[in-house]
Formats: structure tokens, sequence, C-alpha cells
């Protein structure tokens, strides 16, 4: 094989011996869930808790899909330190590359991520191009970017629908992009269809055919259940490089979960001799609670990891078993993924550096305005309930990093509602600088006051929000707990599958609070949107049709 600097074959960083280098792809991949689009600074938080997590690099989005994104990934570049890489992907295709590099140019490790797709489904149907010019065109700009970002960057490329491309094709391709200067070379399994034997096989001829002078990745969606073991037989296989994300979360079905990979790494080292991962799980709860807050994706119960029953014991002998000593039942400890199991009476905080320590104890990083923000609801709270727990705290600091700039603002609301439901309510609000009131009658006292609160709206702004979604559970499981609200809304001027849906959170030990909050914010989410572009506001709106 010939190099593209004949005096050293091996680009990039690479990967130290003994390593398993974790990508995260939450804010790229993950983001793309259908409802998870974030705003910039939601972008940002996510991206300071993966930080805090310390995966090996943090795939910040697609810079060409939007001028949000763009935006967001050039702050994440800018802001991202201590030795995390920042990703940007882009299409083989002019214009997406050379995008793609100036929004990572300030990062400290900035690491660009080409890829085109090399099945003859996607060659056909969806390029329409053949394999002999997708060949060309990855060759090209793997080039290209090597010339452009200098011999130490790291340049991924990536065979999309690789697990469906015919062996000797993806072969040439991987072999080719290698010799064009390519440091990473990462193998998706685009629609989740391969079983891991097979995939480890794919992973050990790739390797065969590049030898060491690639990084080889491999980036696992979970159509059928099985991205998890896949992922986990490539690593077997030679993999070192592993595209993951918070929850699973992704395109339909999602990607490999962070936490199942890097758990599993920790769990069954005698199955992955001499590597590692070197994430800090303790961390591992805390971005799993952003994530699901901040894309509205609830976790289930029986999430592997960080569903909610992921560490509880229900049946008598599962008990004894556990209170005799935890490894009967448990095969890691719940602290080792940041799980304190514990309860905290706010009678107990010494302050703000009280709060400080316990909810760095929780995983949670919050300093300056923030911390008190936080110390003041947490104080108003311990007026309305009896005990703060861990899980109230936890949801106030959600709730204070899930806010937003506000040109709607609730001033104040009344309701009158009786057995059978009927109700009247009232609103009066500041909406876009003038003051407005709405009353109105509804099935139920939320329903009620979420129509006074359109009736004030639309004069000034032509619409209202309409809910698509409403949820509401309890923080804790005591009597007073308090409500927390999510919606997800769009514009009543805004129809049709390509309508912006935007979420909404909402907390209070009132659940009627909890719901206006919730619409407020959504309210407001929408009117940024429309006065900024929603290009602009929402990360997640892609303006390109043919993305992965
Ligand atoms: O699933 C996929 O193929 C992708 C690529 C862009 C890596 O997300
Ligand atoms: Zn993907």
């Amino acid at each position: 094989m010939t190099s593209f600097e004949s005096t050293n074959p091996r680009f990039g960083a690479g990967v130290p011996a003994g390593a398993v280098r974790i990508f995260d792809t939450t804010l790229r991949d993950g983001e793309q869930a259908p409802g998870a689009g974030l705003t910039a600074a939601e972008k940002l938080e996510v991206a300071r808790q993966l930080a805090r997590l310390k995966v090996d690099v943090i795939e910040a989005g697609f810079p060409a899909a939007s001028p949000g994104d763009f935006e967001a990934v050039r702050r994440i570049a800018q802001e991202t330190r201590g030795g995390i890489a920042v990703a940007a992907l882009a299409r083989c295709r002019d214009g997406d590359p050379q995008r793609a590099v100036e929004a990572i140019r300030v990062a400290e490790r900035p690491h660009l991520h080409l890829f085109i797709a090399t099945s003859d489904i996607h060659l056909v149907h969806k390029l329409r191009m053949t394999r002999e010019q997708a060949l060309a065109e990855s060759v090209r700009w793997v080039k290209w970017a090597r010339q452009t970002l200098g011999r130490d960057a790291e340049i991924e490329f990536s065979g999309e629908d690789a697990s469906r491309t015919e062996l000797d094709y993806l072969l040439d391709v991987y072999e080719a992009v290698t010799e064009a200067g390519a440091s990473t070379l990462n193998i998706p399994d685009t629609v989740g269809y391969a079983i891991p034997s097979e995939f480890g096989r794919l992973v050990g001829a790739v390797k065969g055919r590049v030898g060491d002078a690639a990084t080889i990745s491999v980036h696992c969606h979970n159509d059928l259940g099985l991205a998890t073991a896949n992922t986990l037989a490539a690593v077997q296989a030679g993999a070192r490089q592993v595209e993951v994300t918070i929850n699973g979360l992704g395109e339909r079905a999602g990607n490999a979960s962070l936490e199942e990979v890097v758990m599993a790494l920790r769990t069954r080292p005698a199955q992955f001799p001499d590597l590692a991962a070197s994430v800090a799980t303790e961390q591992i709860t805390a971005a799993s609670r952003l994530v699901s807050y901040l894309t509205g994706f609830t976790i289930q119960p029986n999430k592997a990891i960080v569903g909610s029953n992921a560490f509880a014991h229900e049946s008598g002998i599962h008990q004894d078993g556990v209170l005799k000593n935890p490894l009967t039942y448990e095969i890691m400890t719940p602290q080792s993924v940041g799980l304190s199991g514990s309860t905290l009476s706010i009678g107990k905080l010494s302050g703000r550096r009280g709060l400080q320590g316990k909810l760095r104890e929780l995983g949670v990083e919050v300093e300056g305005e923030e911390l008190d923000a936080v110390y003041r609801a947490a104080i108003q709270l311990a007026d309305s309930k009896k005990e703060v727990t861990d899980a109230d705290l936890l949801a106030l600091v959600e709730q204070r990093k899930a806010d937003v700039p506000r040109s709607i603002e609730l001033l104040g609301w009344s309701i009158t509602s009786s057995s059978g439901g009927h109700s009247v309510g009232s609103a009066s609000l500041v909406v876009a600088g003038s003051a407005k009131a709405g009353n109105s009658t509804g099935n139920g006292p939320v329903n009620a006051l979420f129509k006074s609160v359109d009736e004030a709206i639309r004069p000034v702004l032509g619409w209202n929000p309409v809910l698509t979604e409403y949820e509401i559970k309890a923080v804790s499981g005591d009597g007073d707990a308090q409500g927390q609200v999510l919606l997800r809304a769009r514009r009543s001027s805004d129809e049709g599958p390509g309508a912006l849906v935007v979420t909404g959170h909402g907390l209070s030990t009132n659940i009627i609070e909890a719901s206006l909050e919730a619409y407020i914010v959504a309210a407001n989410k929408l009117h940024g949107a429309e006065i900024n572009g929603v290009e602009v506001a929402f990360v997640g709106r892609r303006v390109a049709e043919d993305l992965p």
C-alpha cells in the first residue's frame, strides 16, 4: 500500500495500545431521532456533560445541515478542551467538508468525519452514482481533508450502509481512502441489519486489508436490538473506536448505547483482554438524565444500566440476597454509574457549598448564577415539601438547564374547576412586549388554561401553540412530590409532516403551574424559531434532504 506521505503511513493521533476510543454521537446521530431536536444552548449543555463523562470524541453535529448546527458545532469546538476531540460530519460532496472544517478548526483536537454510501441499494436509488464514482469522490475528499487539516488531525471515513455493501468493493474503498490519508475507518451498520458473528467477520476483513494503517471504528444501529452486541463483537474482532449514544438515542430504534457498551467492557474484562475505555462511569446517570430531559425521550424503566429498575430488587429472594451480599444479584454497583442511592433532607444543606457538594456527588456541576438559582429553588421547594430528595434536586437543575430566552411571560392565572371536569380559566401574559389576557372554558383545568393562554397569544403572534404530546410524572414517590411536565407543541399556523415540533418542560408541586410553565417554554421556543429562522434556532432542522 502506498501512503499519502511516504515517510510515515500513519496519520492522526491513533488510539493508544489497550484503549477503546469512545466516540459519542448523541449530538449528531442521537439528535436526528425524530422529535429530539435541541437548541444550540441545549447542545452545549450536553457537550459539557459529555466532557465530564470523559468521552474521547464528541461528534457535535453536521455543520452543513443548518446554520444552527454549524454554530453549535463551532461553539462546542471552541469550548471543549482537556484532550477531547470534537468531530463534525460531512458528506463527500462540495460544500460539506469545507463547512465542517470551518466549524471544527478551533478545536483542540479536530476530527473530521466524511461519509458516502457504498451499498448498491443506496448508490442506485439515493445517490444515483456508480461504484467507481463513489470511490473516486471518497478518495478526492479524504485527500482534500488531509491536505487541509495536516497530518495530525483525525480524518475518519464511513462507508454508509457498509454491512449491506458487497465485500470486495467495500474493502477496495477502505484501502483506497486509507492510502489517501484516512486515519479512522468507520464501518456503519446503518440499518441495524448485521448479526454479531457476521459483523465481527466484517471487521476482521477490513482489518485484514488495511492492517494497522488506520483505526477501525464501528457504528451500529439497533433495528434488531443488536447494536450493543454487534459493537462488542466488533471490539473482539479488532475495532478500537466505538460510536455510541447516551441512552441509545438515535435514528429509528437508535444507536448502540454508550452506557451498555462501556459497562460491558468494564464488567467483563476477561472477554476484552487488555482493553479498557477511560470513561468516568460515575457520570453516566447524570448524562442519561440530562439527555432524556432535554430531548424529551423518557427512559424505559427496564433499560439496562440507566432504567429506574436497573438496580431495583423487587422479589423477597432477591432483596434478601442483595442485603447479604450485593454480588448475588448485582453485576456492577449502582455507585459505579453514579447512583448514590441516598436521599438528602434540605435541613442538612449547609448553604450553597453544601448543595454544590451534594450535586457533585450526583455527577452534576453547577456554579455561579446557576448554583444561586438552584439553591433559591431548593429552599423554596423545602417550604412546600417535607423532604427534598436527590431526584428533586436533579429535577431543579434540569429545569434550569432547559430554560429559554423569553418573549412570552406568564404574569398570573386563575381557574375554577368542578366535578365532571368543566373548568373556567383566565391567564394574563406579556406577549412580545404587549400585555394581554385570555379567558376560556375547557374540559379540565389544564385544558381551560392552555386555551386562555392561546387567547392571549393569538392576537399578537397570529398563531397559538398546538399540543402534540403531553406527559406528567411525579419526580419522587412521596405524596407531596413535584410534578414534572413534558410536552411537545407546534404552531397552529405550521401543519403537516415538516412542522417544527418543540419540547417544553415544567416543574412544580402544583401540576397546573408545571403544565403552564411547560406550555410557556414551548411557546417561547416556537416564537424564537419564528424570529431567528428555524434552522438557526433548532440545530436538528436539516436543510439538506438526503442526510443519514
Ligand atoms: O448510520 C450511519 O450510517 C451514519 C453514518 C453517517 C456514519 O450515521
Ligand atoms: Zn447512524
